[in-house]
């Protein structure tokens, strides 16, 4: 016969163990509902011994964050660990082989660390509007993140995380609601939008700078927040030493990022909405594969990166059946909406993985394919989605529809390389999907359409034409749907070689203007970031170099400026575009300064 003690035991056990660890959705992450990626909580629940860390067994070893704000929540994350290294573990259940590459013999660990957080409208973190609790453990590489409820919209509030009984505490962080869908916003909107940010060549400037400025609501990151790549470089090189495979090496490449005092800084000043690019897998991946993975190493590498991205982002998981699924949106009252795109892991029929531009590796091949009409870069699911959000937003009046894309949308002939022009890596590999998104805005009508970009290390700035099917004239920018505008990188080099000096990348960029109707300013030479300001009459965006991302500083100059009205569906042209002001790069019809 079982001891009513004992049997009181075992319930609370039982009880503590699934309910406690609900709240903490890193376990979900991504999905529940697919046993090879989401922890099961009968396995988690099976190690636990009630064992549980000592608040000085734990540190909080990554700093706080938060994002995918909405009116009325937002996700928060901190990690409490008893080591600042990620763990290696073979996390996968029962029956499914382990990760490719995870070190040999690490299991999970019984113990578990118990977290609190409170949500609060002063910056002390007292005048408390929700609270939680819940376990963390190795199986989820300790991160921890909820999803604080109970706000109001537009409002900014502060948090903070402590270890369960105890006042250990983590840093304060700060966020913010977004407006309710149908608000009146009574002030202009500023993001600051992020590509590319790669450790080794470069510190985080741009992540510290909009923090110590203060100057924007939220983060956008457009991806390749952390590179796969083994560190080669004399001034910093991230853990693991060596090329990521395993879904170890993802927890400690992401670990590693997540040590920059600027990117620490700017996590905890705002909410961020990040998406990924490639090298958040692998260089050049689509949807079977990257430039040098292929099959069941691929697969497997993916399911390890996609795992370590949602255990250390703070995103929602918006489709608990589509584990893959990061494309989302977000409304900002009246003003705009925001639409996420992947373009990249999600569906991404055959790229070019090696070679470029029809010489070389693959690319040839891939060069017959980019006109078929069955090609698609976001795959036939997340197409019909967007035209969707995009009638959907234009429907109900929002002014601004704002779209976070990983690649350059618009065509872009590189015409230095030749008579074989085009990167087959962008929108320009994928044509009819292309086509598809013009023939949707022309459609619906849908106005005020505002293409944000990146992966490409350099700035490119153009009016959304359909060349070849719409007449466009570039000296009115009359005939386009709306704008793009593509970033530099916060820190990775520039595709002309970072030795490259800016009279020569000036040059380079007087061509690409020149041979590019639609696109009225390029920059091959800075590193940096941009930070839009939206409002009901315009659309101000404000592109930022860093001079020197090899060392740890808070400089940067403003290097153009461009105004995009209400209704017109193209950049301003005066005195912004084609008047001029830019510090750099080259400007259609214009002068820089
Ligand atoms: C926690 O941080 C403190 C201060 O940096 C350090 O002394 C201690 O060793 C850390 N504990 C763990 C478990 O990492
Ligand atoms: C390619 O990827 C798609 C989508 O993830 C999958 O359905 C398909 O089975 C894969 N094909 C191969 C040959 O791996
Ligand atoms: C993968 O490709 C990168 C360059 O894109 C190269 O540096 C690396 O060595 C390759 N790794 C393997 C395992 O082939
Ligand atoms: C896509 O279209 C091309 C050209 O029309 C055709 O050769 C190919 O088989 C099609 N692929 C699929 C998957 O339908
Ligand atoms: C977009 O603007 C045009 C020109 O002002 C207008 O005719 C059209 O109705 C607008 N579309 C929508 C959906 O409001």
């Amino acid at each position: 016969m079982i001891s009513p003690v004992s049997l009181g035991a075992l319930l609370a056990a039982a009880s503590l163990v699934e309910a406690s660890f609900d709240r903490n959705i890193a376990y979900r992450s991504p999905s529940r509902r697919h046993p090879t990626l989401a922890v099961p909580l009968s396995h988690v629940a099976k190690r636990q011994s009630g064992d549980v860390y000592s608040p000085d067994e734990v540190n909080f070893t990554h700093g706080v964050a938060s994002g995918d704000p909405y009116a009325d929540s937002v996700i928060l994350w901190t990690r409490l660990a008893p080591t600042g290294d990620s763990v290696a573990s073979d996390l996968v259940p029962d029956g499914v082989v382990p990760i490719y590459g995870d070190p040999d013999g690490a299991r999970p660990s019984n113990r578990a660390a118990c977290v609190e957080f409170k949500i609060a409208t002063d910056p002390q973190v007292t005048n408390v509007v929700d609270q939680g609790r819940a376990y963390t453990s190795s199986d989820v590489d300790y991160t921890v993140k909820f999803e604080a409820g109970n706000l109001q919209p537009f409002t900014t509030y502060y948090y903070q995380f402590n270890v369960c009984n105890s006042d250990k505490k983590s840093p304060i962080g700060r966020t913010k609601t977004t407006p309710a869908e149908t608000q009146t916003v009574n002030r202009n909107i500023n993001f600051a939008v992020y590509s590319c940010s790669n450790y080794p060549d470069g510190f985080f400037n741009a992540y510290g700078n909009v923090a110590r400025k203060d100057s924007v609501d939220y983060v956008l990151h457009l991806g390749d927040y952390i590179y796969e790549y083994k560190g080669d470089s004399s001034l910093r090189n991230p853990k693991p030493d060596r090329e990521t495979y395993s879904l170890y090496d993802y927890r400690a490449r992401m670990g590693s990022y997540r040590t920059d005092p600027d990117l620490l800084m700017s996590h905890a000043s705002f909410a961020w909405i990040p998406v990924w690019d490639d090298h958040e897998v692998a260089d050049n991946s689509y949807k079977n594969g990257t430039g040098n993975s292929s099959g069941e190493v691929f697969r497997k590498r993916k399911q390890a990166a996609v795992r370590a991205y949602f255990e250390w982002m703070p995103i929602r998981q918006v489709d608990m059946d589509d584990s893959l699924r990061i494309w989302r949106s977000f409304s900002f009252g009246t003003l705009l909406d925001l639409m996420m795109l992947d373009t990249r892991q999600y569906d991404r029929d055959l790229t070019v993985l090696n070679g470029f531009a029809g010489i070389g590796g693959n690319s040839k091949e891939v060069e017959k394919l980019v006109d078929h009409q069955n090609r698609t870069l976001m795959g036939f699911k997340q197409e019909a989605w967007f035209y969707d959000q995009l009638t959907r937003s234009s429907q109900r009046g929002a002014r601004w529809r704002v779209i976070g894309n990983q690649v350059i949308f618009s065509r872009m002939a590189l015409g230095i390389l030749g008579n074989r022009p085009f990167n087959h890596d962008q929108w320009d590999g994928y044509v009819a999907n292309r086509d598809r998104v013009f023939q949707h805005l022309a459609d619906g009508k849908i106005n005020n359409t505002v293409f944000l970009s990146g992966d490409s290390h350099a700035a490119w700035v153009s009016d959304l034409a359909w060349l070849g099917t719409r007449s466009y004239d570039p000296a009115t920018g009359e005939g386009a749907f709306g704008v793009e505008l593509a970033g530099s990188a916060v820190s990775s080099d520039t595709p002309v070689g970072s030795w490259m000096p800016n009279l020569i990348t000036k040059g380079l960029s007087a061509w690409l203007v020149k041979d590019n109707p639609e696109l009225q300013w390029q920059d091959l030479y800075y590193r940096g970031y941009f930070e839009i300001s939206v409002g009901y009459e315009d659309v101000m965006a404000r592109f930022y170099g860093i001079p020197n991302p090899k060392v740890r500083s808070s400089d940067e100059i403003k290097i153009a400026e461009f105004l995009v009205h209400n209704g017109e569906n193209r950049l301003a042209r005066n005195p912004t575009v084609g008047g001029g002001k830019a510090k750099a790069g080259a400007l259609k019809n214009g002068k820089v300064e």
